[in-house]
């Protein structure tokens, strides 16, 4: 698979018009059928309409709450999805940083499912140049495939959450990390002393070092965490706004010594 830009934007690299909005869910669905499904009928087309609709509005009321609600799901039916993820995540959900799929194996379920309702929403991954963001909101789509998406969002979650925790090869070079214990400061209250973060707040710990340094970026870029329908994505967003490459380059390397 051809990947469009390098792990890691670096400020500036990629010109990123965010245009905060709630997609239509019609526009992913025919991204997702752009991206190789063309088995969709037209009736199928209109009642994935009324379910992704009926999603905003749920995601609207869990925005409000401010911290998605896990739902039921069934583990077996995780299993049978699971392979449509593995393909970018890996067969151990343990990530691939060639295709800048992040390690999603033993997440929290209610991140998990939160985040995927996020990219079937609209709210994350529609930046244009978020290629990494988008690849994964056209993904997400195989999710409304069944006709019961809440259902196999809440299942693939479920079944992910429980996959034994992975624990990422460093791949960057060293930052500062005594520098950036001073930095992790400001993160602590939030994701804990020990980066393993708290009821409504994913760990950090768990992630890759090219992830988190990304994932930054892309909240100081204004990718992430911009978006009305997203208050969570947006906590992060007033947080890294004072770093620069460096301080970023140096928290991510004290990250890693929580490991
Ligand atoms: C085409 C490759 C691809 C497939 C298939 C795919 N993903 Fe992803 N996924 C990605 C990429 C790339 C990202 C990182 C997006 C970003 O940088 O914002 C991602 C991010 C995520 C995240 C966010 C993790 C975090 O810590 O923020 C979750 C959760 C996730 N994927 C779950 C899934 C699940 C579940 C499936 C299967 C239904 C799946 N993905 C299928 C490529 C893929
Ligand atoms: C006010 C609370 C708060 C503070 C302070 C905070 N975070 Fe976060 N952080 C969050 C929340 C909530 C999320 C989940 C946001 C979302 O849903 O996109 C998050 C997400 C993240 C992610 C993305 C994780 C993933 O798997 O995609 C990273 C990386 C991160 N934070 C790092 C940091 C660092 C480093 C600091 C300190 C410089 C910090 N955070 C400070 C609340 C906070």
């Amino acid at each position: 698979m051809a990947v469009g830009n390098s792990p890691i934007p670096r400020a500036g690299q990629e010109e990123g018009l965010y245009l905060p909005r709630a997609l239509n869910p019609t526009v992913l669905i025919r991204a997702g059928i752009a991206w190789g499904r063309n088995d969709v009928d037209e009736g199928r087309h209109r009642r994935r309409d009324r379910t992704g609709w009926a999603c905003v509005a749920a995601l609207a009321t869990l925005g409000a709450l401010g911290c998605g609600v896990p739902s039921s799901g069934d583990a077996a039916r995780g299993k049978e999805i699971f392979p449509a993820c593995a393909a970018c995540h890996g067969s151990r959900g343990e990530g691939n940083v060639e295709l800048q799929a992040p390690n999603i194996a033993g997440l929290p379920r209610w991140y998990i499912e939160g985040q995927l309702r996020q990219f079937l929403g609209g709210h994350r991954g529609t930046v244009p140049a978020d290629s990494a963001g988008r690849r994964m909101s056209v993904a997400a789509q195989v999710l409304t495939q069944s006709g019961d998406e809440n259902g196999d969002v809440a299942s693939v979650a479920l079944y992910v959450s429980r996959l034994p925790a992975q624990r990422p090869a460093p791949t960057l070079p060293p930052g500062d990390a005594t520098r950036g214990k001073v930095e992790y400061q400001a993160c602590a209250s939030c994701h804990g002393a020990d980066g393993k973060g708290k009821y409504d707040v994913p760990p950090v710990v768990a992630q890759a070092d090219w992830y988190l340094l990304a994932q930054l970026r892309k909240y100081r870029e204004a990718w992430r965490g911009t978006n009305a329908n997203d208050l969570q994505a947006s906590r992060m967003q007033a947080v890294v706004i004072p770093l620069d490459d460096q301080a970023m380059e140096d928290v991510v390397a004290y990250i890693e010594t929580l490991r």
